[in-house]
């Protein structure tokens, strides 16, 4: 008891001391509880790896904290870089200023410890658009690419694709401080009036007296350094049952489907596939912000459109022995290293892979495609902003020479072209020098001579000024947030994609069957409009909901705006992979009548795959629910996840394939709060110096007169103090 006691009383006595000493504070300590916020905004740049370089962001681990300076005009920049008098600053800044030149001068200044950005989109005044901006380099992917290291390709020698990017590409240098992106104006209306200009607004040229506003960044990542160091330390076997990891390689899946099942006991025959491509996935330098609209849905939503055309002729198809088989293809992971389409080629031409393979027990294996089976390719990359109002047809220079029947390709692209005139869709080729843009089919002309066109908008540089951004919004490629309209005003772009993928699918049919497609092959415009809708403006829009597994249906309610087109890490598959999936075996498969317990495959069907939707809504329902159907199509998953995270002993710096892994991240977070003046901190500093030396005086007394001050009966109980 004498323990306790003794406690009690030290405590008191320092509880005295603080109460007299402290009033003198108050003021400055009460202003502070008053502001310390917390903002909303998540959308961080965070930290990749690849086998030689970490790239993007990191805080320190206790959050990075500086004053907050908002850069208006010139004058701030001369004040955050030399004048203003407190560093480190962190800075707020638009969207205008943002970019490679200003980043770099700011973070090598040493004065600026974290940097917000504008990007409250609804509101131009805040957010002005840059007349061009890329995150990526102005030669993508090219390292991964065909014609790296060749003497005239290499590097876009001949053409310079991406006009918005850099050199380096913002987004794969290592900057030592966090950052993060605003798309929430309270968060903004918070730092300006509630910080910035009640607090550290300079007067006249003339700092402000404390308190100060100061804002603390917490973006810490946890692997360091490269892919190959993140790896081996997620990997050490330690005897915790939670092994720690430090970096997750990226990774998803890629979605194929056949028009065609072939049985086990077929063969595919050479050269009897026709491959049908676009890529899912985009990049930009803050997370939740990858809104593609050119870049990315432009060519899924007009791949899925041929997919409903053409499923209508699947039966004629399939019952024509002669008739080229079609495999629509979407690859994920292509923006870091051609991720998704150097795993297909790597699954296609290895004798120790399969290519489909299965990727879980739900899966089951179409018959074996390998790359001599493949009779040629066809990829839509970007296509929503035509340069002088044509679709532009691309070849490679490199292969085209090699190819078995020489004339194959140029037939195809006559064949495109007239189908195209007759529709009103104006397709013209590019020179025949002019390398391939960045693209999937890269990757397989790597490995074989193949007949090869890539359709986009663009002539030479992109006519996308803002790819792989944040700025690739679907107002870009004019498409506006229709809502429950049923019939928009605008809708240039929908009939434009409409018209598209009319073109490709009388296209299609005919490099398969040989014979013109009848003209009743059609793409629907209605679909355009809701996959465009879907993927770029309401994720709760009726075919999603109809697609998704009902086991899935709150995720998609709970779906983050802009729709994410980030690969991200190999762990789980992205919504837009799942949904894209879904639509595409609806299109393309056929509805069972069967509950949802038999919706399988039967033990002898290994060509099928059995997908159970939420389906339409229940006639006459009130509380929404649905049917529920069972979707049979040859539709499956395929493994995007770089073959050097599988080969036994892949040699990292050979540069053959993607070497991207993602960091682990501690909670972000974002506050603002108060800081006192450097006296305030040196006095509360002082204060706890003295109140711990008359304690020790203290418990020194209390404890020499210990036996005066407490009798005690003797006790054997123990207490830890
Ligand atoms: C890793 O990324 C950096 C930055 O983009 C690049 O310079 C380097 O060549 C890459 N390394 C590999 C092995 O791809
Ligand atoms: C589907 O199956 C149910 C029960 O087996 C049957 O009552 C219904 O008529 C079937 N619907 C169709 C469209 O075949």
């Amino acid at each position: 008891m004498a323990n306790l006691a003794r406690k009690w009383i030290i405590l008191s006595v320092e509880y005295i001391l603080v109460l007299a000493l402290l009033p003198s504070y108050t003021d400055a300590k009460r202003t502070k509880e008053k502001i310390y916020i917390d903002l909303q905004t998540q959308n961080a740049c965070f930290r990749s790896l690849n086998a030689t370089h970490q790239i993007g962001c990191t805080s320190s681990s206790e959050g990075n904290v500086g004053v907050l300076h908002y850069l208006e005009t010139q004058d701030d920049y001369s004040w955050i870089l030399k004048d203003g008098p407190n560093p480190p600053y962190v800075v707020l800044m638009n969207s205008l200023e943002f970019n490679s030149s200003y980043l770099d001068i700011l973070v090598a200044s040493q004065r600026v410890n974290g940097i917000l950005v504008i990007n409250v989109l609804e509101n131009q005044t805040l957010t002005p658009f840059p007349g061009q901006f890329s995150a990526d380099k102005s030669c993508p992917n090219d390292a991964y690419g065909m014609y790296h290291k060749d003497k005239d390709y290499s590097n876009c020698r001949k053409q310079q694709w991406n006009v918005g990017g850099t050199d380096i590409g913002m987004m794969f240098k290592d900057y030592s401080i966090p950052m993060f992106s605003l798309p929430n104006e309270d968060d903004v209306t918070k730092l300006i009036s509630t910080c910035y200009e009640r607090f550290n607004r300079p007067i006249n040229g003339t700092p402000r007296n404390y308190p100060l506003c100061a804002v603390q960044l917490n973006d810490r990542m946890d692997a360091a350094k490269d892919s190959v160091t993140c790896t081996r330390r997620t990997n050490r076997i330690t005897n915790l049952s939670n092994p720690v990891r430090y970096c997750d390689p990226l990774g998803d899946k890629n979605i194929v489907a056949t028009m065609k099942t072939v049985n086990s006991t077929e063969q595919r025959l050479n050269k009897s596939v026709i491959v049908f491509a676009t890529k899912m996935d985009s990049l930009a330098m803050f997370h939740n912000e990858y809104p593609a609209s050119d870049s990315t849905v432009t060519g899924i939503v007009t791949v899925l459109a041929v997919a409903e055309a053409l499923g209508a002729t699947r039966q004629e198809i399939q019952d024509m022995p002669t008739a080229k088989d079609i495999m629509f293809t979407l690859f994920q992971g292509e923006s870091f290293d051609y991720i998704g389409s150097s795993r297909m080629v790597y699954d296609m031409d290895s004798n120790s892979t399969q290519f489909p393979q299965e990727i879980s027990e739900k899966v089951v294996s179409l018959q074996e495609i390998r790359l001599d089976d493949i009779h040629s390719f066809v990829e839509v990359s970007q296509v929503g902003l035509r340069d002088q109002g044509k679709l532009w047809i691309h070849t490679d220079p490199i292969t085209r020479p090699k190819l078995q029947d020489p004339t194959q390709l140029s037939d195809m692209i006559q064949s495109l072209k007239s189908i195209g005139s007759r529709l009103d869709v104006d397709l013209a080729n590019v020179t025949e020098d002019t390398p391939l843009p960045p693209a999937s089919v890269q990757r397989f002309l790597m490995k074989a001579n193949i007949p090869a066109i890539v359709l986009t908008d663009h002539e030479k540089q992109f006519t996308n000024k803002y790819y792989n951004s944040r700025f690739d919004l679907p107002s870009k490629i004019n498409v506006s947030d229709h809502g429950n309209q049923s019939d928009p005003s605008d809708d240039t772009q929908t009939q434009s994609l409409t018209d598209l993928a009319t073109t490709l699918a009388q296209f299609l049919y005919k490099l398969s069957t040989g014979k013109d497609a009848p003209s009743t092959l059609k793409a629907n415009k209605d679909t355009v409009e809701s996959l465009l809708q879907c993927f770029l403006y309401n994720q709760h829009c009726e075919l999603f909901r109809r697609s998704i597994d009902p086991d899935d249906a709150e995720s998609l309610e709970k779906a983050k705006k802009p729709f994410p087109f980030y690969v991200s890490v190999n762990l789980n598959t992205n919504q837009v992979t799942t949904l894209t999936h879904h639509i595409l075996a609806q299109y393309l498969g056929e509805k069972v009548n069967t509950s949802k317990d038999s919706c399988k495959a039967p033990d002898n069907d290994k060509t099928h795959q059995f997908l159970w939707i939420q389906g339409n809504l229940k006639p006459n329902a009130t509380d929404n629910s649905r049917v529920g159907a069972c979707i049979k199509s040859t539709t499956m998953l395929t493994t995007a996840k770089s073959p050097a995270f599988d080969i036994d002993g892949y040699d990292w710096l050979s540069g053959t394939y993607s070497t991207w892994t993602e960091s682990v991240w501690e909670p972000l977070k974002v506050r603002i709060f108060l800081v006192p003046s450097q006296q305030f901190q040196t006095t509360t500093l002082s204060l706890g110096v003295v109140i711990m030396l008359v304690s020790f005086v203290i418990v020194y007394f209390i404890n020499e007169q210990s036996d005066i001050l407490f009798t005690h009966p003797t006790s054997n109980r123990y207490y830890t103090y």
